[in-house]
């Protein structure tokens, strides 16, 4: 595998404001998304042996969530966001789970590599959410999961109208409102399986989707 090491200076201005922010964003966003989660990634029955890759881990909010029999890998753009992830890492629990940089549209893994490929909070953070999605099922095995939890716009006109007023502040803060899940999916070869809220009233849609 060839090492990915991607200057501070050069990342796209999604990451730069997840880098500059690491510090801030366990302490808003640990309650908002621990939880789901959790939730999401217990419900995935991850069975023994599995090869697990969450693209864009950040503070490791999801560290907990894996079962130890899997073998886990987290990858993000941000050293920031992953260090510290890892100095939640405890060496005995966390043992199967592994950090690495890298940018989750250009991954540095095989094809048809892993049983799992997560993302939460991401796609709609990255420039090309499209390529995310494409790189998340290539790398993928024939069969296995991509599990996605984000926002994406509503299929009801009157709420879509009201959530992209928005849309413009939550671009300075590095993600989309605007984009649906047929945008992102975008002819990816995944079959869908599953599309659910974790709650009547969340922002944000859980995806299983299968290869
Ligand atoms: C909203 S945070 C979500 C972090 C974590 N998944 C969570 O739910 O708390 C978005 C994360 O995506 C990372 N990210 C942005 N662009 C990326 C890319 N191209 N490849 C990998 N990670 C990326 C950011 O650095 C940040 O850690």
């Amino acid at each position: 595998m060839r090492p990915t090491q991607v200057q501070k200076h050069e990342l796209p201005h999604r990451s730069r404001i997840y880098s500059d922010l690491s510090g801030f964003y366990d302490h808003v966003f640990t309650h908002v998304f621990s939880r789901r989660i959790e939730r999401v990634v217990q419900g995935l029955k991850i069975p023994p042996g599995a090869r697990v890759l969450e693209v864009g881990i950040g503070t490791g909010l999801s560290l907990d969530a894996y079962p130890a029999h899997a073998r886990v890998t987290g990858i993000d753009l941000s050293q920031e966001m992953l260090d510290r992830a890892d100095s939640k890492r405890d060496p005995k629990r966390h043992a199967h789970i592994k950090l690495r940089q890298m940018d989750g549209l250009d991954m540095d893994f095989p094809a048809d590599y892993f049983d799992f490929v997560t993302a939460f909070h991401v796609v709609t953070v990255v420039p090309q959410p499209a390529k995310l999605i494409e790189e998340m099922t290539r790398v993928c095995k024939p069969d296995g999961q991509v599990v996605i939890i984000n926002h994406f716009s509503s299929p009801r006109p009157a709420i879509r109208k009201v959530v992209n007023l928005v849309d413009p502040i939550t671009r300075k803060l590095g993600w989309s409102t605007k984009l649906s899940l047929d945008d992102c999916i975008n002819g990816a070869p995944l079959s869908l399986e599953n599309r659910y809220k974790t709650s009547p009233w969340s922002l944000f849609t859980v995806v299983e989707a299968r290869k």
